[in-house]
């Protein structure tokens, strides 16, 4: 009989299989094949990327390290995988193109870019500055990057924007208008750029994109609670599953064995169900009472809801997908790393 996630040691990340194919349905209708190109540095897991191929029938993916490349060529999703991010390591990435047998493209933003992607044998996309201050070249900047490109020996596939500045906006009507201006933005940078493909988005602005070809959205198969504030058709479907391990009725807290070093918590404390969440600190998550004045004993198990899913994921070593109460499956985090 298969275990329960409830006998397995704490902290544990659980993955609620029915919730994840709902995410996997859902975007897949709106998003279907090549609309979407789903982004693993949401999950980190080959094993997560092989399902979401076979279920969502996405088969060309996102990057944002090497060593997400190098892992997901070696489990063969490697059909169509783009480096959304800026690389200078030559050696590595001509190493990925080689390894693969299908088809490798990095974003460049400059002629160092550029240079280290000459002669790799990877295709490039010029990444544009659409609002997000990050890497992306200024728009009028990305004609002459193309033909530097060009003149270096890449094939330049188009244009990439990532408007992450806007993804989060909880108000629709706000987070339209600029999904809107940072696209226009895009679309100019495509007409000097050329080479057909418009690559955007994320989780937060996937319906909102009627001109570019393909989003690139990892948030939307787990979910978060900074993205349950948009009121997305997606579900909560990974929790860390704790333990309680001190409990002070008398004076009023609890402790689980899970702290800032379970969860990414640039966006906030992780949540639960029941319980308010007093503070994290490095191993530790102190809970107050619930509003009967309970708090849960030693031994309890308490489910918390990460409020950053990307850098939360990175924390544990693998996931272990849940069905009817019972551990089906357990997912290496095998890309984590660099
Ligand atoms: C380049 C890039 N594209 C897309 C995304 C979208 O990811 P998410 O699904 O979390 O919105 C991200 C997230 O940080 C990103 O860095």
């Amino acid at each position: 009989m298969s275990p329960t996630a409830h006998s397995l040691p704490t902290p544990l990340l659980v993955l609620d299989a029915e919730q994840l194919d709902r995410n996997i349905d859902a975007m897949a209708a709106v998003r279907p094949g090549p609309a979407l190109r789903p982004h693993v540095k949401a999950f980190k897991s080959t094993e997560l990327a092989r399902h979401v191929a076979r279920r969502g029938g996405h088969d060309s993916f996102c990057c944002a390290t090497l060593r997400e490349m190098e892992g997901m060529v070696a489990a063969g999703l490697d059909h169509d995988l783009l480096l959304a991010n800026e690389t200078l390591d030559t050696d590595r990435l001509a190493r990925i193109v080689e390894q693969s047998d299908g088809r490798i493209t990095v974003a460049v933003d400059s002629t160092e870019t550029i240079t280290a992607a000459a002669g790799t044998g990877a295709s490039v996309l010029i990444d544009v500055d659409v609002g997000m201050p990050r890497c992306g070249c200024a728009p009028a900047e990305a004609g002459r990057l193309a033909d530097l490109a060009r003149a270096a020996g890449l094939e330049v596939r188009g244009v990439m924007g990532y408007e992450g500045h806007v993804v989060g906006e909880p108000d629709r009507g706000r987070r339209v208008a600029a999904v809107h201006d940072s696209m226009q933005l895009l679309r100019r940078a495509l007409e000097d750029v050329g080479g057909g493909i418009a690559s955007a988005g994320g989780t937060g602005t996937f319906d909102l994109h009627d001109w570019a070809d393909e989003v690139q959205a990892g948030s939307y198969l787990l979910m978060d609670t900074h993205y349950a504030r948009l009121g997305l058709p997606f579900l909560q479907a990974l929790t860390v599953e704790t333990t309680v391990i001190s409990s002070s009725p008398d004076r009023g807290w609890a402790v689980l064995d899970a702290g800032l070093k379970a969860f990414g918590m640039d966006h906030g404390n992780p949540s639960a169900d029941r319980w308010e969440i007093f503070y994290c600190s490095d191993e530790h998550t102190t809970v107050l009472p619930d509003q009967n004045g309970s708090l849960p004993g030693v031994g309890d198990r308490v489910a918390l809801t990460p409020a950053h899913i990307d850098p939360t994921v990175a924390c544990h070593e693998s996931i272990h997908v849940v069905s009817d109460g019972e551990v089906v499956d357990r997912w290496p985090v095998d890309l984590r790393g660099w």
